[in-house]
């Protein structure tokens, strides 16, 4: 399973680069308005990540609603580094903009996706991903970690990673990052704070705090 970062913060994005061990990033609006950036200031702050990031996938979200204008707006976006990938939330318009997006050669993130149908229909338009959410299933006491299953197991029976690769996404914490490499999730994108979480185990720390001591005696 590969990492994603999921945030539009550059400090995390360069951060987390750094370990060696992400392959690409994840924003929406929400997390871009997070920066404190402005909506003037949107594309030039998507062409730092993807310079962050060169090679790798950097998800930018489209705000157009009706098809065409998601079509510019994609092809525009785009435009602004080679690995940028437009993130559009699924409804019968971005479906429809995702079928011409592909045929100009530019890859869709299709978000906001809940269930099997959605997911197989995003695929059905040529969506590059799909990224079934998580978390906000367990916001409204449901099981995101099933629904997650249901939709890898449908995708899976149908479609190649090489046609379409699921990122599971609001994941929140190290047992959902788990989950999701455990049902064969191909992508995880994860949150900066739950990436640090990710890395840290208990008897890690106490491994490590042993190995000072050791040291230390033997000096
Ligand atoms: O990429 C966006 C997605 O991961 C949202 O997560 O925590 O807002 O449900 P969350």
């Amino acid at each position: 399973m590969k990492f994603f970062i999921d945030t539009a913060d550059l400090q995390q994005i360069e951060t987390a680069m750094g370990w060696g061990c992400m392959a690409g990033v994840t924003t929406n609006p929400t997390l871009y308005a997070r920066t404190g950036g402005k909506l003037a200031d949107f594309e030039n702050h998507m062409v730092k990540i993807a310079h962050l990031c060169e090679g790798l996938p950097v998800s930018a979200e489209s705000t157009a609603t009706t098809t065409d204008e998601m079509v510019v707006e994609g092809k525009r976006l785009a435009a602004l580094a080679p690995n940028i990938v437009v993130k559009l939330p699924i409804c019968a318009e971005s479906l429809a903009a995702t079928k011409q997006l592909k045929e100009a050669g530019v890859n869709v993130n299709m978000t906001l996706v809940f269930n099997v149908t959605q997911a197989l229909m995003a695929c059905a338009a040529g969506a590059r991903y799909v990224s079934p959410f998580v978390g906000r299933f367990d916001d409204i006491a449901e099981d995101g970690i099933e629904q997650l299953s249901n939709i890898i197991a449908a995708v899976k029976n149908y479609y190649l990673p090489e046609h379409t690769e699921i990122i599971a996404a609001s994941l929140r914490t190290p047992h959902h990052v788990a989950q999701a490499a455990l049902l064969g999730s191909d992508i995880a994108t994860v949150p900066f704070d739950a990436l640090e979480k990710c890395l840290k185990h208990p008897l890690t720390q106490q491994g490590l705090a042993s190995f000072e001591e050791d040291w230390a005696s033997v000096k």
